[in-house]
């Protein structure tokens, strides 16, 4: 029997195959997020940490696992937070959630597109209000979704699940990564892209060539009409030069998941015209945030076990 570190309470039978391995389950009674200090304590005397992507695991809370910490599982696909670098050099596997978001977070993409593109947010905010005194014909014109074309900036899976449900609205599918992906409507060309597409959707992990890889530069690169719509990593997009576009009204509007410093989000962002923003929920139904921790502990099993995870990042 190992000890399992799991820094949050998880969705319910999230830790099932945990409990199934006859495992012991260390985790806070109440709930509260481990401060960097506290993680490095409490991680020192386990074998496996099962962490949300809020925990950042550095070198030094890979180094207070000592010699006894075997596997970091991240109840994530995106493991930015992770040094896995540091990880890798400790001889400390590595695995994440793949494979069991990509539908959920392509339907809060589509979600933001729709949204941001027919300005929702802006006209349930008067209606909840009291601004809205009635149909208009001049008011609220958005954009059309159906017929547009759509620029998928990262064609992995999930890229290619909103890809799916553009064929539903029939759009025009252009997308852009840095391999050739062999499929229609790829393109080395991230500017031609970006100047082309009516809507622009984020699918590419944070990485140091990602952090703001739509920049003030890409972003006055897209059409007046055109929608960004971020539901990737927060630092993959420039936030003030976003906020400055949306202000000066260079783009038409933006649909944002994930935010550079969460849960801190950019005064200007707030203040923007048409930007629809939600609070990082691109996965968040019950049984896709069920999934991804029974994915996340199942992996933390196999390595207990001495086995190679499916779901590996590093070991
Ligand atoms: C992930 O898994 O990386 C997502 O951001 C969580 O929804």
């Amino acid at each position: 029997m190992a000890r399992v570190l799991v820094t949050r309470r998880l969705p319910d039978g999230g830790t099932a195959p945990l409990v199934a391995a006859g495992h012991e389950i260390v985790q806070r009674a109440d709930d509260v997020p481990f401060t960097h200090d506290e993680l490095c304590a409490a991680v020192a005397d386990v074998d496996a940490l099962v962490c949300l992507l809020t925990d950042q695991i550095d070198a030094a809370v890979l180094d207070a696992g000592g010699d006894r910490l075997k596997v970091v599982a991240n109840v994530a696909v995106g493991y930015n937070n992770i040094d896995v670098a540091a990880a890798a050099a400790r001889g400390i596997t590595v695995c994440n959630t793949p494979g069991v978001l990509d539908e959920t977070t392509a339907d809060v993409a589509f979600l933001l597109m729709l949204a941001a593109a027919r300005l929702a947010s802006e006209g349930e905010r008067d209606l909840r209000t009291g601004v809205w005194d009635g149909w208009e014909v001049t008011e609220y014109l958005g954009v059309d979704v159906h017929g547009a074309t759509l620029g998928i900036v990262g064609m992995g899976r999930i890229g290619k699940a909103v890809a799916r449900r553009a064929a539903g609205f029939g759009m025009s599918v252009i997308h852009h990564s840095r391999t050739d992906t062999g499929l229609p409507g790829w393109t080395a060309d991230l500017d031609a892209l970006l100047a082309t597409a009516d809507f622009v959707s984020l699918h590419v992990p944070l990485t140091p060539d990602t952090t703001h890889l739509i920049d003030a530069r890409r972003l006055a690169l897209m059409k007046p009409t055109a929608v960004l719509v971020n539901t990737a990593r927060g630092p993959v997009v420039d936030e003030a030069a976003l906020a400055d576009a949306l202000h000066a009204g260079t783009i038409f509007a933006a649909g944002l998941d994930v935010f550079e410093l969460e849960p801190i989000i950019d005064e200007r962002l707030l203040t923007a015209p048409r930007a629809v923003l939600l609070p990082h929920i691109g996965s968040a139904s019950v049984a896709t945030r069920t999934r991804m921790a029974t994915l996340a502990c199942e992996g933390a099993v196999a390595v207990l076990a001495g086995e190679r995870p499916p779901n590996l990042v590093v070991a």
